[in-house]
């Protein structure tokens, strides 16, 4: 009697209390497909490169990638550049301070990329793991279960979410967005389609390109994704083995003990 009154209590509670846990007009965000998604999907490494084209050629402007060494991105899973590549995609692009040399000189594999604050915009190192995409249904995490935790779809949704709407708050224009929490960015829309040439001759429209940006910042955010997946399946498989020698193990060693309950001793 009690335990039914306090689960009618909890589940009213829980119905009360999920609408203000999930507080603040969550945006709209599109649940698009990524080669990364499900247990052996993979970072896609031409999509990598473009995005990295797409942060370099339009977001590095504003948004640093600070904690993400550029020699990484030579490193296996990632976008798969050569050193040589590396050194020169660093040098061409950024620079950094050398205290020893008292100056800028160009960025080399071992500096990471730079940190941007001059835009008061937010470092983009680990954004796809800092945001959520899914939510609810009332705070159960629920569509994160079934769909992941939408960092990736966040922030191609965001990108994606522009409205046309302007307007002005406090001497600061703010754009409306369909995937930002509240409605209205501070961010101009950095995207308007062919805003890149890719190598590959992949599509640059607006969407294409917010994807491959989200895939690479998924990669920056975690690199060792493809790692982390295999070990987690040859740790399945080896239970699975230990479970099945177990069971037969188990099984034996009863085996005299049944024989004689049966014969009734
Ligand atoms: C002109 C500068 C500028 C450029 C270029 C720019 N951003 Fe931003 N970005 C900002 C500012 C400022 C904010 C903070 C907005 C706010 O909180 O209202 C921001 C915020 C963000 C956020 C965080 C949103 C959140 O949930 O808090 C993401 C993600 C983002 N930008 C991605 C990008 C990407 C990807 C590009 C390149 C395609 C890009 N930005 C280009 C200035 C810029």
């Amino acid at each position: 009697m009690v335990l039914k009154q306090l689960t009618a209590a909890a589940v009213a509670l829980s119905l009360a209390a999920g609408p203000v846990l999930a507080a603040g007009k969550a945006g709209k965000v599109i649940d698009y497909e990524f080669s990364f998604e499900g247990l052996t999907g993979s970072f896609d490494q031409n999509q990598l490169q473009r995005g990295l084209k797409v942060y370099t050629q339009v977001c590095a402007a504003c948004h640093g990638l600070q904690y993400v060494p550029l020699r990484t991105l030579a490193d296996e899973g990632g976008p798969g550049f050569t050193e040589a590549q590396v050194r020169q995609y660093a040098a061409d692009n950024f620079e950094v301070y050398d205290a020893e040399l008292d100056d800028f000189r160009p960025a080399a594999p071992n500096d990471h990329f730079p940190a941007v604050e001059s835009a008061g915009a937010p470092d983009l190192s680990l954004m796809a793991k800092a945001r959520a995409g899914f939510h609810g249904p009332y705070g159960l995490g629920i569509n994160q279960f079934l769909q992941g935790m939408g960092g990736a779809e966040y922030i191609a949704s965001l990108l994606t979410g522009y409205t046309g709407e302007e307007k002005e708050e406090a001497g600061t224009i703010l754009y409306e967005n369909t995937a930002f929490p509240g409605g209205w960015i501070s961010m101009a829309p950095p995207l308007w389609g062919e805003d890149v040439e890719f190598d590959d001759g992949a599509p640059n429209t607006i969407e294409a390109q917010a994807k491959d940006l989200a895939a690479f910042l998924m990669w920056t955010a975690e690199p060792k994704m493809m790692a982390r997946k295999q070990a987690g399946l040859t740790g399945v498989l080896f239970l699975t083995v230990l479970a099945v020698l177990l069971y037969f193990t188990n099984k034996r060693l009863w085996a005299p003990v049944k024989a004689r309950v049966k014969k009734g001793e």
